[in-house]
């Protein structure tokens, strides 16, 4: 089916929504009964994905007005994010969200847009999860210091807000599922010490490599939360990551081959401004070359053969750069590239607008291809 796809316009994202619906079930089996799963659509807010997630998650988690706007009619909504604008405030009380509050500021001003059900997130101590972007157990902008927890508590039952428990999102791309199982089991442990809850919201960082060497051990997950005593908590989860980076590929054309100081280079259309993330965390993206064998043009084909390859996007700027070094057994102009694992936080992080360049075109492999944006720039339409 792929392969039908990727006879469609390119560049292209593809998404495979039997995938997201898989992953998100495959996660609700390994966590302990009654877990309610928030799939955080940052990570992939196509509406085709949005909803495929949906099919099989129980909530959506949004932080911002535009992703509180776009959270399906029906669907439960958590809303988290550290700057919350009013609007954002006012959207979710009358939306009926689950607002996960971020600090006292926030709780006051939330008491003037109305009551509402909440969390308190809070940034404790806590032994470090491997992966990226950690955001508690360290100093960062999230959460309320464990400290100002009791307070915070006081202030919003005094303003009338439901103070359903805690959400003590930690950390991004974890790999290691032993160390989040015994995370988990470590906030379920600190919320009942503390006397808050019943909600237990561990957010996402449910990790996936995106060479496809290592796996997160969803079995190990399982085994290790067998033993998780849960004591009348509910735990929720908000994961973006694992439900979409598996169903994802991003496709492009090679436009031009070519050897610079000893390295070769394939170009293509398209680059970080589609697929952001192997710029912004500064690894090598890994690529199937899938060969095209037209050739239209009336001169010999560039391509290198049996050797180290750095794919380079369209923009004129050197860090425009998708994959470093991956060996290749050939690769000319006109053949496709196809990069696995983009479903997250590809398109949704990427600067769309710079150069005014063209955005991708969005597939499902359940669905016919769309038409396409209608202008140059307007990358955020879809
Ligand atoms: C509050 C919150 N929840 C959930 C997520 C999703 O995390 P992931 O995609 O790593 O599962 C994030 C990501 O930054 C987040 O900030």
């Amino acid at each position: 089916m792929i392969e039908e796809a990727l006879a469609g316009p390119r560049p292209a994202y593809i998404y495979d929504l039997v995938t997201v619906r898989a992953q998100v079930r495959a996660l609700r089996a390994a966590l302990p009964a009654g877990t309610l799963i928030a799939y955080a659509m940052k990570a992939n807010g196509h509406p085709a994905v949005l909803r495929a997630a949906l099919d099989a998650a129980d909530a959506v988690e949004v932080a911002s007005a535009g992703e509180l706007a776009a959270a399906p009619d029906g669907a439960a909504v958590i809303v988290s994010g550290p700057a919350k604008s009013d609007e954002l405030l006012r959207g979710a009380v009358e939306r009926g969200a689950v607002i996960n509050v971020e600090s006292l500021h926030e709780l006051r001003r939330l008491g003037v847009a109305g009551r509402a059900r909440i969390c308190l997130r809070v940034n404790r101590a806590h032994p470090l999860l491997p992966g990226r972007h950690r955001m508690s157990g360290v100093p960062t902008q999230f959460g309320l210091a464990e400290d100002d927890v009791d307070e915070a508590v006081a202030v919003a039952r005094r303003a009338g807000h439901d103070v359903a428990g805690v959400h003590l999102h930690a950390v991004s791309n974890n790999l290691d599922a032993a160390q989040h199982a015994t995370f988990i089991a470590d906030c379920v442990r600190w919320a009942q010490a503390r006397g808050i809850g019943p909600v237990v919201n561990t957010g996402g960082g449910f990790g996936v490599d995106v060479t496809g060497r290592t796996h997160f051990d969803l079995h190990g997950l399982a085994r290790d939360l067998g033993e998780l005593r849960l004591g009348g908590m509910r735990l929720v989860v908000e994961p973006g990551r694992y439900v979409a980076a598996p169903a994802g590929w991003y496709a492009t054309e090679v436009v031009d081959v070519k050897h610079s100081h000893g390295t070769a280079f394939a170009v293509v259309k398209g680059g970080t401004h589609h697929f952001r993330l192997p710029a912004s965390w500064g690894y090598s993206h890994p690529f199937e070359v899938i060969p095209v064998e037209a050739w239209p043009w009336p001169w010999p084909r560039p391509e290198v053969v049996n050797t180290p390859v750095t794919v380079a996007g369209e923009q004129c700027n050197p860090r425009d750069v998708l994959s470093r070094d991956e060996p290749v057994g050939r690769l000319r102009a006109g053949d496709v590239l196809l990069f696995a694992n983009t479903g997250a936080y590809g398109w949704e992080v990427a600067h769309h607008d710079f150069l005014r360049l063209d955005p991708p075109r969005f597939a499902t492999l359940d669905e016919r291809w769309p038409a396409p944006p209608a202008a140059p720039g307007g990358g955020r339409r879809r």
